[in-house]
């Protein structure tokens, strides 16, 4: 399978490369920019929502699943980067928003009883606060997320032949897999029962309204595995990752039907080596991790774990077997925007979604307009500075994808000074220092990488470095 080591870069459109001076991500603009990626040396590209939407959450609201938004570019458009993406050897994986549609989509009006309705609203909180539901008539229709995203009621066969037909459509001009949108929240209890206070911690995080309530009405109902069944009846054996917000414990009725899930114990664990131990052995103890450490909801990596520790999370990211994922950006360790207020996403995701930096220029060669995001530094970080580079964050990001076809298969876990993460890797040993101090690690045979020169020197790493040695620790 190709997916099964594969490094997939997701690509943001609006912000990853713009053709036509709207200050706008587009197709063409990412058909012009896939030489960075064969360059990179990754296997695939996944791209968020391309599709017609009224931008409430950024395209996660699809007012149309077959077609393009003009922003984007058209159909002709999406051939052409296809057709020469698949002639560079990558794979190209779209994002599917089965869970909910937007409130314009015309299915919203013309069949009500694809959706999910209530004559009084129950107790289950949407995603980004408030009560999921809002009335309509004399009625509540639920959304899990945003009230302009209504849920689709996938117990209607009618919801799961359209969504099928929207799944083939895509297959059939030569798409090679989709990233899955929300799963946990596709089936809920059919009677909409209330939701009970909350037992034991969910695992993972939730806001104060989730984390005081079960959550086992509102998502993952049973019959869960069913929905995906019909997924898969669709996609033959197109490579299926799937957004399911539960820890890894809990994804196996899900990976019968899909190839992967995202690692969300890894995402959210702090940059301490235990608790990264504690989150890659969790989800290693099953199939189908997909790894993730950065992505548009949650911030890049010189951000979340701290400049200083982003090419030790590359490393670690890059060295992981399974599926990883890499979001734009954090090749060249681009940071995210400032916190505070968010212009366009009500949730306050802007920061992680501004424009890539190909260049120093002001607008650091993603527009040559107004970008709809400002450049965040692309001074400070940017593709054409790093290229070139041998010690740049760029090079060792594009060595760690090399060095990775190399490893072997397997992970074992090692134990380590306190601060550092080991493992081996195949026929490799991996140590990562957590910490701002010199630390031992359990590394024997010659250097392969290094996040730095001298990152490893007498058996001791050096603050925040991660190295890759051969042999086994
Ligand atoms: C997950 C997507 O990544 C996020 O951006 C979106 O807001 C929600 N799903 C709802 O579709």
């Amino acid at each position: 399978m190709w997916w099964a080591d594969a490094v997939v870069y997701q690509v943001y459109p609006r912000s990853f490369q713009d053709s036509d001076g709207d200050g706008v991500g587009d197709l063409a603009g990412m058909r012009s920019r896939l030489d960075h990626l064969a360059w990179l040396g990754v296997d695939a590209l996944w791209m968020s929502p391309i599709y017609p939407s009224p931008l409430a959450d950024f395209g996660y609201d699809v007012s149309d699943y077959t077609a393009i938004d003009p922003v984007f570019g058209g159909l002709a458009e999406f051939d052409a980067l296809v057709k020469e993406a698949h002639a560079r050897g990558l794979r190209v994986l779209m994002d599917v928003v089965p869970c909910h549609t937007s409130i314009e989509h015309p299915w919203f009006r013309e069949h009500p009883d694809w959706y999910v309705w209530r004559d009084e609203p129950n107790n289950w909180p949407s995603a980004f606060g408030g009560s999921a539901w809002t009335r309509r008539g004399d009625r509540f229709y639920l959304h899990s997320f945003y009230p302009e995203q209504p849920d689709l009621d996938w117990r209607n066969p009618e919801v799961v032949a359209a969504m099928q037909d929207v799944l083939r459509f895509w297959l059939a001009r030569g798409v090679d897999g989709y990233r899955i949108d929300a799963i946990d929240r596709l089936m809920k209890d059919p009677e909409l029962r209330d939701e009970p206070p909350a037992a034991e911690p969910f695992g993972l995080p939730l806001t104060d309204e989730e984390a005081k309530l079960a959550r086992i009405h509102a998502l993952n109902a049973p019959d869960t595995a069913e929905a995906l069944a019909t997924i898969r009846a669709a996609c033959g054996d197109a490579f299926l990752v799937g957004e399911i917000y539960l820890p890894s414990a809990k994804w196996q009725p899900y990976l019968e039907h899909l190839d992967a899930a995202f690692a969300f114990e890894l995402l959210f664990a702090p940059w301490d080596a235990g608790a990264l131990r504690a989150a890659i052995e969790a989800t290693t103890s099953g199939p189908g991790a997909a790894w993730v450490m950065s992505n548009h909801d949650f911030g890049r990596l010189a951000t979340r774990f701290g400049a200083e520790n982003a090419r030790a999370a590359a490393l670690l990211l890059l060295t992981l077997p399974g599926a990883a994922f890499l979001y734009q950006g954090d090749e060249i360790g681009q940071r995210d925007g400032p916190p505070g207020e968010s212009r366009y996403d009500r949730a306050g995701r802007d920061r992680y979604r501004h424009p890539m930096q190909w260049t120093g220029d002001p607008a650091a060669g993603f527009t040559t307009g107004t970008p709809w995001l400002p450049l965040v530094d692309p001074w400070h970080s940017n593709v054409e500075a790093q290229r070139d580079d041998p010690a740049s964050m760029l090079s060792l990001v594009r060595e760690l994808i090399a060095l990775r076809r190399t490893l072997g298969d397997g992970l074992r876990l090692l134990d380590a000074a306190p601060g550092v993460l080991a493992y081996e890797r195949g026929d490799h040993t991996v140590a990562v220092n957590t910490t701002g101090d010199a630390r031992p690690a359990p590394v024997g045979g010659e250097v392969a990488l290094g996040t730095q020169s001298a990152a490893l020197r007498d058996g001791t790493l050096a603050p925040h470095a991660g190295v890759v040695a051969a042999g086994r620790g």
